[in-house]
């Protein structure tokens, strides 16, 4: 595992994540606002993180557009980690974040500690993610505690499809707003240094931001939150199937990589590929010899 650049060198920590709310930081100018793109591998994490991405978010997400999975719920903390330990590797300046996975924060506090641990010392993440609200205010305390920075997340809470009915926006409701927001002060009173808000009406997302002293990320939150997130892969057309309105595509590397494949395999059928240049060559010497032998 490369070791993470230190503070000074514009390298973005915890808190110039926090303080870009409150005032100007070095890293950061606070009339712009934080950007954040998740990253599952080394190639992909160092061409973000040279573009100038703020925050790399190694998600779960990573179990469906990554590994096929038709949701986030399998995703172990051994395929996290994987990940996550290839992110760092291609990361200098950015805030490298990993996302806790279904399960490994669901059973005692004391596991869950454990395992944001082995996130911060085995992977190299300088934060751990997780999702919920209210319920998750001792856990986050916790962690927080144990000098690891929390990024907190409410409204859509993949890992909890299977309680909210589907993939469904959240806080549509008067009720439902109100839940959020006291989601929100939850997470927030527990010690996280910033908080996703996920698939929420623009408006609840807007009064969160106003009240909260963390930056919120928005996904699907509109745009008064302090920051976005988007998955890499809608960012540059790698999904198929259905994508939500809020993930604007900026490229389409499907038609891309297709071109390249389809290109590729006519050259190879068509024996344009490899040509005499791309092949290695014996000495002009050996040549004559080598064939000479070959003859006799
Ligand atoms: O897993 C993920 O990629 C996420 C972001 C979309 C916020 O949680």
């Amino acid at each position: 595992m490369s070791a993470a650049p230190r503070a000074g060198n514009g390298k973005i920590t915890v808190p110039d994540i926090v303080e870009h709310k409150s005032r100007r930081s070095p890293g950061l100018s606070s009339s712009e606002k934080i950007t954040c793109l998740t990253a599952y591998d080394f190639p992909t994490a160092r061409i973000l993180d040279d573009a100038g991405v703020d925050i790399l978010l190694v998600g779960d997400s990573l179990g469906m557009v990554v590994l096929g999975y038709d949701s986030t719920l399998p995703v172990t903390v051994d395929e996290m980690l994987h990940h996550v330990r290839a992110v760092r590797r291609g990361t200098r300046r950015a805030l490298v974040v990993a996302d806790m996975p279904y399960g490994s924060y669901h059973t005692s506090l004391e596991d869950s500690v454990r395992t944001a641990l082995r996130f911060v010392k085995e992977g190299g993440a300088e934060a751990v993610k997780v999702e919920g609200g209210e319920r998750r205010i001792e856990l986050i305390a916790r962690l927080t505690e144990a000098e690891i920075p929390v990024m907190g997340h409410v409204g859509l809470t993949p890992q909890s499809v299977n309680a909210l009915g589907g993939f469904k926006v959240q806080g549509r409701s008067e009720d439902a707003a109100q839940h959020l927001l006291r989601d929100a002060r939850a997470v927030e009173s527990a010690g996280a240094f910033s908080i996703v808000l996920e698939s929420m009406p623009r408006e609840v997302a807007a009064r969160i931001t106003d009240e909260l002293h963390i930056p919120t990320i928005g996904n699907g939150a509109g745009p008064d939150c302090d920051g976005q997130v988007l998955v890499i892969h809608d960012v540059l057309g790698l999904t198929n199937g259905h994508t939500p309105k809020f993930a604007r595509r900026y490229a389409n590397l499907s038609e891309v990589i297709a071109r390249a494949a389809a290109e590729y395999c006519d050259d190879v059928r068509n024996g344009r590929f490899p040509s005499d240049d791309e092949s290695y060559h014996l000495s002009a010497e050996l040549r004559s010899r080598f064939l000479a032998k070959q003859r006799a």
